[in-house]
C-alpha cells in the first residue's frame, strides 16, 4: 500500500479496546464514557481485518488500547495473529501496555510469538505514578515489567514527558532502565481529547530535555529503526537505547508508515487528523466479501493526509482533536 505522498504503509496499530484500568491524566478524563460492547468488533473480526491488511503489505502489527490486555480473551487474538508471523507475511507482532496484567499474561504473549513490548511507565516515584494514573500502583507495573523480562520479552519503557511532574526524573530513569536491561523512550505530549488539566502546563519540549541529558550522559547517534516514530540514541554509560518521540518539536510525518484501526473497525489514516474510514460496514456485509474489503482499505489509503497539525497553545481553549488517545492507542 502506497499513499498519495509515496509512503509505503506497512505498520498497523490496532486498538483492541477503548477501556483501560488506569486513567492517565494526559490520556483520559476521569469520568470517561466507554463504547457499548455491541459497537466493538469481535476478536475474530479483528483477526480477519488484520489478515486483510497483511495481505496488502502490512508487516508489523501493534496491539494497543485503551489497555489491550484488559480485553477478555485478547490472548486468543494474539495467538491467531502470532500464527501469521513468518510465512503468513507478518514480520512483527507487538503490544503497548500499561503493564498491570503482565504478571498473568507475559508467558502467553511470548508463547504466541511476541518478542518485544512497550510498557508505559512515566515515573519511578509511587506517589507521582498514582497521581499521573489517578489510582495506579507503581509496584504492579514494575512487577509486570520484570515478569515480561523473565518470560523472554524485550521491554521498552515509554514515558510521556510532563513538565513539573516527571521532569526531574529522566536521569534516574535512564540509570534504572540501564540496571534492568530496558530501553527507554521519552514522548512529547500530544493534544488529543478533552482532559481535566491544561496541556500547556504539562507540555515539555524534548529538545530541551535532550540537551539537559547530554550534561550527564553520552548519547551516541544510532541508525536503529523499529518502523516506529522514535529516533534512538545509545546511552554509552548504560549500553541501552534512549528514544525520543517528538511530534511537536520535530515532525516526522514525512516518513510515516502507519495507520490505526479502532476496536469498532474505524481506520484512522493519521493520529493527528479526524478523517477516518469505516471498515466495519464492509466487514459485516456478506455481499462485500474479501475483495470488497481489500478495495475499501485501498481506497482509504488514498485519503492518508500529509501529516498532523498539532499545536499546544494557551490561547486554544479546545484540544486539537476531540478524540482521546485511548480511541486509537496513540
Ligand atoms: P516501537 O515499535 O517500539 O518503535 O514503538 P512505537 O513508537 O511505534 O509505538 P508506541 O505504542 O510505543 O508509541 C509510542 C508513542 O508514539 C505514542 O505516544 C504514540 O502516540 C506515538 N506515535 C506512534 N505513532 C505515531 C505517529 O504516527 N504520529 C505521532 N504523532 N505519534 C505517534
Ligand atoms: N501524548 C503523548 N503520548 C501519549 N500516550 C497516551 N496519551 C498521550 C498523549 N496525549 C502514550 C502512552 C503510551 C503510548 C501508546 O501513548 O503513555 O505509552
Ligand atoms: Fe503519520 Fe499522522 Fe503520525 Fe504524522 S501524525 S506521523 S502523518 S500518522
Amino acid at each position: 500500500m502506497i499513499d498519495p505522498f509515496g509512503r509505503r504503509i506497512s505498520y498497523l496499530r490496532v486498538s483492541v479496546t477503548d477501556r483501560c484500568d488506569l486513567r492517565c491524566v494526559y490520556c483520559m478524563a476521569e469520568d470517561m464514557t466507554f463504547l457499548p460492547k455491541r459497537e466493538v468488533l469481535t476478536l475474530e473480526e479483528l483477526d480477519r481485518l488484520c489478515g486483510t491488511f497483511i495481505g496488502l503489505g502490512v508487516e508489523k502489527i501493534r496491539l494497543t488500547g485503551g489497555e489491550p490486555l484488559v480485553r477478555r480473551n485478547v490472548i486468543g487474538l494474539v495467538r491467531s495473529l502470532g500464527a501469521r508471523i513468518g510465512a503468513g507475511g507478518l514480520k512483527e507482532l507487538t503490544i503497548t501496555t500499561n503493564g498491570t496484567q503482565l504478571t498473568k499474561l507475559a508467558d502467553d504473549l511470548y508463547g504466541a510469538g511476541v518478542r518485544r513490548i512497550n510498557v508505559s511507565m512515566d515515573t519511578l516515584d509511587p506517589a507521582v505514578f498514582k497521581s499521573v494514573t489517578r489510582w495506579g500502583e507503581l509496584d504492579k507495573t514494575m512487577e509486570g515489567i520484570f515478569a515480561a523480562k523473565a518470560a523472554g520479552l524485550a521491554v521498552k519503557i515509554n514515558a510521556v514527558a510532563l513538565k513539573g511532574v516527571n521532569e526531574g526524573e529522566y536521569d534516574r530513569m535512564i540509570a534504572w532502565c540501564g540496571e534492568h536491561g530496558l530501553d527507554l523512550t521519552l514522548i512529547e505530549t500530544m493534544p488529543l481529547g478533552e482532559i481535566s488539566g491544561d496541556r500547556t502546563d504539562q507540555y515539555l519540549p524534548l529538545s530541551i530535555v535532550r540537551s539537559r541529558l547530554r550534561e550527564h550522559w553520552t548519547l551516541e547517534e544510532t541508525d536503529y529503526r523499529t518502523g516506529g516514530p522514535a529516533r534512538y540514541f545509545t546511552v554509552k554509560e548504560t549500553g541501552r537505547r534512549l528514544g525520543f518521540i517528538t511530534p511537536m518539536t520535530h515532525n516526522f510525518c514525512e516518513t510515516c508508515n502507519r495507520v490505526r484501526l479502532t476496536c469498532t473497525g474505524t481506520l484512522y489514516m493519521c493520529l493527528g487528523q479526524e478523517d477516518a474510514a469505516d471498515l466495519r460496514a464492509p466487514l459485516r456485509d456478506p455481499a462485500v466479501g474479501d475483495d470488497g474489503l481489500r478495495a475499501a482499505i485501498e481506497q482509504a489509503m488514498l485519503r492518508k493526509p500529509k501529516g498532523h497539525d498539532f499545536i499546544i497553545d494557551r490561547r486554544e481553549a479546545k484540544p486539537a482533536l476531540a478524540r482521546h488517545m485511548s480511541v486509537t492507542g496513540g
